[in-house]
């Protein structure tokens, strides 16, 4: 049975060059798990794009003393090529600077207006007296009140992840001079998040299954009940207010932008398939599962407040999982920063490894329960010691040996031994053991799945032996390597949703696979001199 599954990427803010613990928090999984849906047999609607608003691109802009739109261009064109690259799969990947995306969110914010759900305040806010602005969300850093944490920014906690305002920091400075921010009254359009405190509460009562690290900290907020909270900036970038109520200067909040992304970029992506009405397949229908992947400073975003935004809207489907990733941190527990030099940018990372290799080792760290270090060595040693010793190598063995030995092409079957039964049916069991891990989001878990059956391939050619049976019973031995290949031909099933590139050169050998399964492979196919699935990496010395 087919299922329409919408997967919800976190998108990245076209600010800066993203590092390779964004890739392993929520691009790389979502992709894994987008190729394995497809291949199921779902019909996946997998969209992101870059995040092209907010104080992230504010700042650097005025930093570096260009466009804002500048910043948007360089770092969107950086991002989409890395993703071609990375062999990302998406089905769109667009920005939240296209008129669709400006329409629908002036769309949704009528009618939450409309619905009562947005009303407008006045507050004061801080103002920088030296440049004479104000200083909304990343303008201001100060301690978090919260936790203490030195280095907060206005508009959430690093430490902590707690979401703030600015005027919550303990010994507020402005970004822009240094000085101490003074109060100024203002007035913005808030949303009143606190009228949803008990739906919110009964939605996550019903997501007991979600990661415990991801339930603990959305539920613990939302028992201490939800803020409302100003969704409009006294700036200049941003989505216009489809009411002018406010005057001059004033932009929707980025975060309630950005989320309304994920509708947006679906309704595009209708648009470019020809179907304008399309989009509605996957948001209104009870049958449809909503997946999103985020890294864990995102949580409250997709775990409260979007889900608030669309009980608003009242007629669109809430996310049904929210796998959020941990951090990847590098040197033995730091987060990745690139004032300090600390962290891999997938652009370097890019320079070092083969797109698979990066892939793989990464998925094998996936930072799903924990936060999970990584460093180029411990990337090295992953890819030799796992991807080239046990995956890549078995390929290249067997592809080989079935050339030299059995005229180049697959042989034809004389009979199964139960040695050869018992393989291929211990490959068929780790189908079902790598669905249900993929069902529970379960990827580092999954590739071992995988890794597994390609070990018990290993353990059954040391135990046959067909280099050595070959020579003496011609039959027997291509027998042993029709089971193997036979094997391979699905365990690289298992692999293919984290290994694209290398799944599509074995494509080229064996033929597309039959979707999520081991499929049985057809005698006479050509089999030519292999060359090798993955390099070996050579690392001088140790690096992190
Ligand atoms: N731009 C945000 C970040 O980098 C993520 C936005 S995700 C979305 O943290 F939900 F708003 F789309
Ligand atoms: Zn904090």
């Amino acid at each position: 049975m087919s299922k329409p599954v919408f997967l919800g990427v976190a998108w990245p803010y076209a600010s800066g060059s993203r590092h390779v613990g964004h890739l392993a928090g929520a691009y790389l999984p979502a992709d894994i798990f987008a190729r394995q849906q497809r291949m199921v047999g779902n019909e996946v609607l997998m969209v992101s794009g870059s995040d092209a608003h907010g104080t992230p691109i504010t700042v650097r802009a005025e930093a570096e003393k260009v466009t804002p739109q500048d910043i948007v261009d360089r770092y969107h064109a950086e991002f989409v090529e890395q993703f071609k690259q990375l062999g990302v799969s998406w089905d769109l990947y667009t920005t939240t600077a296209t008129q669709m995306h400006k329409e629908t969110v002036q769309e949704m914010f009528m009618k939450h207006l409309e619905a009562g759900f947005i009303d407008r305040r006045v507050s004061e806010q801080f103002f920088d007296p030296e440049v004479e602005r104000f200083l909304p969300d990343r303008y201001v850093e100060g301690t978090c009140p919260t936790c203490g944490y030195a280095d907060a920014r206005g508009d959430q906690c690093d430490h902590c992840g707690r979401t703030l305002d600015p005027v919550d920091l303990v010994e507020p400075r402005s970004k822009l001079s240094g000085a101490s921010p003074i109060l100024r009254e203002t007035e913005h359009f808030y949303f009143r998040f606190s009228d949803f405190t008990e739906q919110i509460q009964q939605y996550l009562a019903t997501k007991k299954g979600w990661r415990s690290h991801v339930i603990n900290f959305a539920a613990g907020i939302a028992e201490e009940g939800l803020h409302d909270r100003a969704i409009t900036r006294d700036i200049t970038w941003g989505i216009e207010l489809p009411v002018d109520d406010l005057g001059e200067g004033k932009r929707i909040y980025v975060w309630y932008d950005a989320v309304i992304g994920y509708l947006s970029a679906s309704k595009e992506w209708a648009q470019r398939q020809g179907d304008n009405e399309k989009w509605r397949h996957w948001w209104e229908n009870d049958d449809a599962r909503h997946v999103y992947f985020v890294g864990k400073d995102n949580i409250p975003f997709h775990a409260l407040f979007w889900p608030a935004q669309l009980m608003g809207e009242g007629n669109l489907r809430l996310p049904d999982d929210l796998p959020a990733n941990q951090y990847v941190t590098f040197k033995g527990g730091e987060k990745a920063s690139s004032s300090r030099g600390v962290g891999l940018t997938i652009g370097e990372g890019l320079e070092m490894f083969d797109p698979d290799a990066l892939r793989f080792a990464l998925a094998a760290n996936f930072p799903e329960h924990a936060d999970t270090d990584i460093s180029k060595t411990e990337i090295a040693r992953r890819v030799n010691e796992e991807l080239v010793a046990t995956w890549g190598n078995l390929v290249n063995r067997v592809l080989a040996m079935v050339h030299k030995t059995c005229d180049g092409q697959i042989p034809e079957l004389g009979s199964l031994e139960s040695e050869d039964k018992a393989l291929l049916a211990e490959v068929d069991g780790y189908f079902s053991e790598a669905s249900t891990q993929f069902e529970a989001v379960e990827l580092k878990a999954a590739l071992q799945t995988a890794m597994k059956a390609a070990r018990a391939v290993n353990t059954y050619l040391n135990a046959t032996e067909p280099w050595r049976v070959v020579k003496e019973n011609q039959q027997r031995g291509s027998d042993i390597l029709h089971t193997a290949l036979s094997a391979i031909n699905g365990v690289r099933v298992l692999f293919a949703p984290y290994l694209p590139f290398s799944a599509s050169a074995l494509d080229a050998i064996l033929g597309e696979p039959a979707g999520w399964q081991r499929a049985e492979i057809t005698a006479g196919t050509p089999i030519a001199k292999p060359t090798p699935l993955f390099n070996k990496i050579e690392l001088e010395e140790a690096l992190d």
